[in-house]
């Protein structure tokens, strides 16, 4: 029997097999190789996507609707305070009510626990567009870039995390690493790991897979020989800005410079689920420089602009996989 993930929610990997999720990266490369052909896949049509953002969002909104639209679906955009969702209806009521409408909601948001609420309310596919524990449509599209680095040889690779180790992101790639059998390195303030109950859990799926699970404070020791070097902002949506004062100095070692780079592989690449703070052309850059006198943080611009960064493939990458989610739970 071939995989099928009709009718599924997407929320995070853990409930995916190695099979399903490699049947999903299978089914992006599909999607990439047809856009990148212009041959038309409209295979959806005449169904219709909510996606609610209780955070913002350029790249997750941009590939759902994108996304979307290819596959000849119709889409409402929910922005954050857009809906009554919360503030003046319940979760489940507004997942009873979207569900009446929709063949699938895309969430992003805070807790882990409304987006399994909305999926176990709405009666439709509801995708995890992020929350505060995991980002999975973002890994579809890191390991598809990984794969198109590494002629699809990623078993037994290195995927190393610098920095706020514990965010969702960090909790994602470990998982997906895990089940895909790349050996997955957190490098990091102790203070920053990702909890317990989670290493555990992805060690147990790492040994099955034939990999592990490090964690580290040791910039040479977690990045010596890597084939990935990943990192992402050191304050992550929802939490308060006051937090860089404390942030800054702890994160500071675990910036990517060319140093970093250099104690990798010798074809490692960069990689950064964005946006980034390469430098001061943003608001919040321009603060922190002038408040704590730093122009980069998480990486510096050397490295994010050299040709061992991935990140804008990478970015592009999140419209072939969320599409590729959106089709096969949908179908
Ligand atoms: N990587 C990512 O999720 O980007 P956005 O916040 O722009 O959606
Ligand atoms: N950790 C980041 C990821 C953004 C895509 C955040 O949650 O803000």
């Amino acid at each position: 029997m071939g995989v099928s993930l009709s009718g599924r929610s997407f929320l995070k990997l853990l409930d995916f097999s190695t099979e399903e999720i490699n049947y999903l990266l299978d089914l992006s490369a599909e999607f990439k190789r047809m856009k990148m052909a212009g041959v038309p896949h409209r295979y959806l049509e005449g169904k219709n996507v909510a996606l609610i953002f209780e955070k913002t969002s350029t790249r997750t909104r941009c590939a759902f609707e994108v996304g979307a639209y290819d596959l000849g679906m119709g889409v409402t955009y929910l922005e954050p305070s857009g809906s009554q969702m919360g503030h003046k209806e319940s979760v489940e009521d507004t997942a009873r009510v979207l569900g009446r409408m929709y063949d699938g909601i895309e969430y992003r948001g805070f807790d882990q626990d409304v987006v399994q609420e909305l999926a176990d309310k709405a009666g439709v596919p509801v995708w995890n567009g992020l929350t505060d524990d995991f980002h999975p449509t973002q890994m579809l599209a890191d390991i598809l870039t990984v794969k198109e680095n590494f002629n699809n040889d990623i078993k037994g690779k290195t995927l190393v995390f610098m920095g706020d180790a514990r965010n969702n992101v960090a909790n994602s790639l470990m998982v997906v690493c895990a089940k895909l059998g790349m050996n997955f390195v957190a490098c990091g303030p102790q203070e920053n790991m990702p909890t317990e109950d989670l290493v555990a859990t992805c060690r147990e799926i790492a040994a099955q897979n034939g990999s592990t699970i490090t964690l580290t404070s040791d910039v040479a020791e977690g990045v010596k020989g890597a084939h990935v070097i990943y990192t992402d902002i050191w304050v992550s949506m929802g939490e308060p800005d006051e937090l860089y004062k404390q942030r800054i100095p702890l994160m500071e070692p675990y910036r990517v410079t060319s140093e970093v780079m250099a104690m990798a592989a010798d074809d490692a690449i960069f990689m950064h689920c964005l946006p980034s703070f390469h430098d001061t052309n943003t608001k919040k850059g321009a603060v922190v420089a002038e408040k704590f006198g730093i122009t980069e943080m998480e990486v510096t611009d050397e490295v994010f602009e050299s040709p061992a960064s991935k990140v804008f493939a990478e970015a592009e990458n999140r419209m072939h996989t969320i599409k590729a989610v959106m089709y096969a739970t949908l179908k």
